[in-house]
This record gives structure tokens, C-alpha cells and sequence, in this order.
């Protein structure tokens, strides 16, 4: 089964203050990508590799065409569940500590409470964070990164 379909994605911007003009980011593009495939999606700058990420996750809107994924329809928010996305610019909560912000992330991505504890302790152990503090007061270090910092 293919997990990736794209159907003919197509995307143009408008841009310009005053008087707006189209700027076409993507011509249309169909491409499949199989269960088990390693795929590298390249291209030279301004190719529309991120546009085409964008619009797979729902972040930006198509101008036309559509895709599935997982082999349902891309806009099945069941889908987004099963699914991970790394933008090339990460926000994280100032205010929340690595486990809180891990905590928040699984409780909306549906992992049970037991579970979810488990699975934090798992990663922040693979990552080295496990000494970061549960919790943090406002006046102390309020980012994963702070948190960090102070616990070594
Ligand atoms: N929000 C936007 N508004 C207007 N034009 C945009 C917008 N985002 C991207 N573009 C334009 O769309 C085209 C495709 O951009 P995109 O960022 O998808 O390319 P890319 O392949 O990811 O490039 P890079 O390798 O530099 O990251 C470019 O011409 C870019 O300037
Ligand atoms: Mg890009």
C-alpha cells in the first residue's frame, strides 16, 4: 500500500501588499511513495519541497489536487495521529519543562495516562534529560533548553 499519495498537488501564493499577484510554489505534482520506501525528496531551492510538506500536513491550503495518506484521505484528522512532523522551525512553550511539553504532546496525540508516563520517561531518558526537573516554577528555567542547562 502506498503512504503516500499526492494527486496532482498544486499551490500558488498570492503576494504584495497593495496589488496582489500570484507567485506559483508548486506546479502540479504527483508522486507515491511506498510502505518500507527510504525516500529523499530534493531539489533545488524554491523547488517546493516545504510547500509540499506544508500542504501534506495541512499547514498551508492546495490550490488544487488533493493526497492520502496511509492510504486515507489527508484531511482525516485519524491520520495526523499516526504521523510525525519536524518543522525546519520548532516552537516550543517557554513555560513548559520537556515533560510537561511531552505530557501535553501525548495527550493530544491520544496516549493513554499509564502509557503516556512510561513513554516520557523513555525518551527523555534517550535523550539525556532525565534529571531535568518535573516541574518549574515561573522565575526559574521555564525552557527544556534552561531546564537543561541548570540540571547539569
Ligand atoms: N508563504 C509564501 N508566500 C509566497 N511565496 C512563497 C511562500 N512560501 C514559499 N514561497 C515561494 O514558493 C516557492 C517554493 O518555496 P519552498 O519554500 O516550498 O521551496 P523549497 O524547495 O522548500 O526551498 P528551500 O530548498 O530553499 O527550502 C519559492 O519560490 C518561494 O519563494
Ligand atoms: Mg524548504
Amino acid at each position: 500500500m502506498p503512504v503516500i499519495e499526492i494527486l496532482g498537488l498544486e499551490k500558488t501564493y498570492l503576494v504584495g501588499f497593495w496589488r496582489k499577484r500570484p507567485k506559483r510554489a508548486l506546479h502540479p505534482l504527483h508522486l507515491t511513495v511506498e510502505e518500507g520506501e527510504v525516500f529523499g525528496f530534493l531539489g533545488p531551492n524554491g523547488a517546493g519541497k516545504t510547500t509540499t510538506l506544508k500542504l501534506l500536513m495541512g499547514l498551508v491550503f492546495p490550490t488544487s489536487g488533493s493526497a492520502r495518506l496511509l492510504g486515507r484521505d489527508w484531511t482525516d484528522p485519524e491520520v495526523k495521529a499516526q504521523i510525525g512532523f519536524l518543522p525546519e522551525q520548532p516552537y516550543f512553550y517557554d513555560y513548559l519543562t520537556a515533560h510537561e511539553l511531552l505530557n501535553y504532546s501525548g495527550q493530544l496525540s491520544g496516549v493513554p495516562g499509564k502509557d503516556r508516563k512510561r513513554r516520557i520517561d523513555e525518551v527523555l531518558q534517550r535523550v539525556g534529560l532525565t534529571d531535568v526537573k518535573v516541574s518549574t516554577s515561573p522565575c526559574q528555567a521555564s525552557t527544556p533548553w534552561a531546564a537543561a542547562r541548570s540540571a547539569t
